[in-house]
């Protein structure tokens, strides 16, 4: 591509070829340069076993060929066809409670079946073929969002499947029944087939057994994507290859990215914002950021966004005007390669009719629809951008293996909520304008020293290594700040020797006697003692902190505590403590606050680092920086209901108005600005 992106999937099969000439006018009107094609078609592509029909989409890709606009092909493998199902009702998954998904939706797939593994390969190898050096072509979409709506089976199959994943893992069985800590409860195996994936059970289910099967089930579809992935390599050279994410907590949760992200040619994304939360906009910057780091800070894509309604949430809410322009350019703020929807013209038939679209049911003579081609003129005037990377001012280590351990049954209060936890304090660090990257547990050293600050939200599962890396990039000078229950747990689920927190218990300076859940509503106060941070202005300054869900007993050795618990289980005890470790800090916080209640917390850890706070900014007006050969780039989105004022480092052009933008940026209500300094 030669500018940004700009598109969306496009579904021509759902419309008779009369309309194609029309969408490809609208598209050049709107400044449409690629789409997605072909990701639901297999249908239409194969109706009967073995007979292709390729000459309604050779036409399609003529005709967006002969308009200017590129194509992300599809490989249709999210949706067999039904006479694949009726021949193989084996491929359709089945659930843990052992009820067998039906036909008439779609990513219904056993991932362990052979049959749809060779059905895939013979259509992703026919597309290959066919198009692989075609000149329209410029990447391949496989499958569509692996992991939703449903990425583990528990189908025999599936089982036999896991055991021979158990082997190579474990070779010996011994090793299987250390790990899995089968002497409790009687549970040993002896002998490998007597090992079923984790079905649903009486009562709580061994949970080293639960987090081997989800860690198996990725990897069962992560073995598809490869598979279609080498077959396009081959096929189709120089032509990346991906597959569209949800990196968003709150969209999929069984996908490991951080292993997946290492396999796509470039991460895409789909991001859809829930549209009843005031504050949207955060989790949208969230999962940017996510979306790049899973790439390693490299460019991305954003594959999926909607114009307005998401007809999957309990009520469609339509955005608000200019709500879709601050959507769309916040994700290339933070390093998207342009901005792409789901999708270009609203359907009449189907589940998602009450989806929005570049072009809605309303047709051209819409708000929509305005808004679309203004857009698509704002991305032709980023192409500057193009291949910067966004600047990061601090990390937070997030971790897929470790949430879904930490979620499992009977842990110490039914309240810990890893994703609640990252999303505070990326929300708090939002709050403050720092600009965050995600890094794993074990990311590299010299990718953890780039950040001077490093915050660690819930990292209940923490293997020695992960713990060993945390404690050398404090030795390193780095300033860590980390939450409670974390560094609990190794790879198995099982405790790490001595007290907790045991893979960060040096690094903390401290020991957490005793767990202290609180009740329903219970709220505790924490105070600053004498001498300590004093609180920043903000709201309720100088009060003490409320936590609530979790407090703890901790036993200091070596780390200071800065605020201790006022009242509740753990009254007169540290609450908030700072250890100085080698060169560095590192700061733990036991209780759970609110992303408010963080700012204190997170100003005296900032302090620690260097960072300098941004008073000068207001609160919810977004600064984002993308910086690289082309230039440096200021991405200011204002999400208040006032015209914003916001410092720039030197002069420079405006790009979507073409001004020239001097010391102080003016940023009117609900715009988006972006300034190449000069
Ligand atoms: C996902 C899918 C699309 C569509 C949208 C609707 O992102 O990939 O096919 O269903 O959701 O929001």
């Amino acid at each position: 591509m030669e500018r940004l992106a700009f598109g969306g999937d496009y579904n021509p099969e759902q419309w008779p070829e009369e309309v194609w000439r029309e969408d490809v006018a609208l598209m050049r009107e709107a400044g449409v340069n690629l789409v997605s094609v072909g990701i639901f078609s297999w249908a239409r592509l194969e109706p009967r076993e073995g007979s292709l029909d390729f000459g309604w989409l050779d036409r399609v890709i003529e005709l967006l060929h002969a308009g200017g606009i590129r194509v992300g092909l599809g490989t249709p493998t999210v949706v067999p066809p039904a006479w694949f199902y009726r021949a193989h009702p084996e491929a359709l998954p089945v659930s843990r409670e052992g009820q067998r998904w039906a036909f008439g939706s779609r990513g219904a797939i056993c991932h362990s079946s052979p049959a749809y593994q060779e059905a895939a390969a013979r259509i992703t190898r026919a597309l290959g073929e066919r198009y692989g050096d075609h000149p329209a072509l410029a990447m391949w979409h496989v499958h569509n969002e692996y992991g939703v709506p449903v990425l583990e089976c528990y189908c025999e199959t599936s089982a036999a499947h896991f055991r021979s994943w158990l082997a190579e893992r474990y070779g010996a069985l011994k090793a299987l029944n250390d790990a899995w800590g089968t002497a409790f409860w009687g549970q040993a195996y002896g002998d490998w087939e007597e090992i079923q994936p984790p079905r649903a059970t009486p009562t709580a289910c061994n949970p080293a057994q639960r987090l081997d099967f989800a860690r198996f089930a990725g990897d069962s579809a992560l073995a598809n994507y490869r598979r279609e992935r080498e077959l396009l390599h081959e096929l189709s050279p120089g032509v990346p290859v991906t597959t569209n994410f949800m990196v968003s907590p709150r969209q999929c949760d069984t996908i490991d990215y951080w292993r997946w992200g290492q396999e796509v040619d470039i991460v895409a994304n789909d991001h859809y914002t829930m549209a009843e939360d005031d504050r949207n906009h955060i989790g949208l910057a969230m999962a940017a950021d996510l979306s790049r780091s899973v790439g390693g800070g490299r460019p991305w894509l954003l594959l999926e966004h909607a114009t307005s309604a998401v007809n999957w949430q309990p009520r469609g809410i339509a955005k608000a005007p200019g709500e879709m322009a601050r959507n769309s350019l916040a994700h290339v703020a933070r390093g998207s390669e342009g901005a792409m929807f789901f999708q270009w013209r609203a359907s009449r038939a189907g589940a998602e009719k009450f989806h929005s679209a570049m072009l809605p049911h309303a047709g051209t003579d819409s708000r929509i629809w305005r808004e679309v081609v203004e857009l698509g003129a704002y991305v032709e005037a980023l192409a500057p951008v193009r291949g910067t990377r966004t600047a990061a001012d601090a990390a937070i280590v997030f971790d897929w293996q470790s949430w879904w351990a930490q979620r499992l049954e009977w842990r110490p209060s039914q309240d810990l909520d890893t994703r609640e936890r990252a999303e505070a304090y990326y929300a708090a660090l939002f709050d403050r304008h720092v600009t965050v990257d995600f890094v794993p547990p074990d990311a590299e050293r010299e990718r953890l020293a780039g950040y001077p600050l490093l915050v660690v939200p819930a990292l209940y599962l923490t293997t020695a290594a992960a713990g060993a890396n945390l404690r050398r990039y404090v030795a390193d000078g780095g300033t860590l700040l980390v939450s409670y229950f974390s560094g609990i747990v190794d790879e198995h689920d099982a405790v790490h020797p001595g007290p907790h927190p045991g893979a960060l218990r040096e690094v903390l300076g401290l020991v957490v006697e005793e767990f202290q859940p609180l009740r329903s509503g219970q709220r505790v106060r924490l105070q600053a003692p004498m001498g300590a941070p004093p609180r920043p202005s903000g709201p309720g300054g100088g009060s003490p902190l409320t936590g609530d869900v979790w407090a703890e007993t901790l036993v200091t050795a070596g780390a200071e505590p800065v605020w201790t618990y006022a009242d509740g289980p753990a009254a007169g005890g540290p609450a908030i403590t700072r250890h100085r470790h080698g060169d560095g800090t590192a700061w733990y916080v036991s209780s759970r606050l609110s992303a408010e209640d963080l700012d204190p917390v997170l100003a005296a850890a900032s302090a620690d680092a260097g960072i300098a706070p941004r008073e000068d900014l207001p609160r919810d007006v977004e600064v984002v920086r993308r910086e690289g050969e082309s230039g440096s780039f200021v991405f200011v989105i204002n999400h208040t209901g006032a015209e914003a004022k916001v410092p720039l480092a030197r002069p420079g052009t405006e790009l979507l108005t073409a001004e020239r933008a001097d010391g102080r940026l003016a940023v009117p209500s609900g715009a988006v600005r972006v300034v190449r300094l000069d």
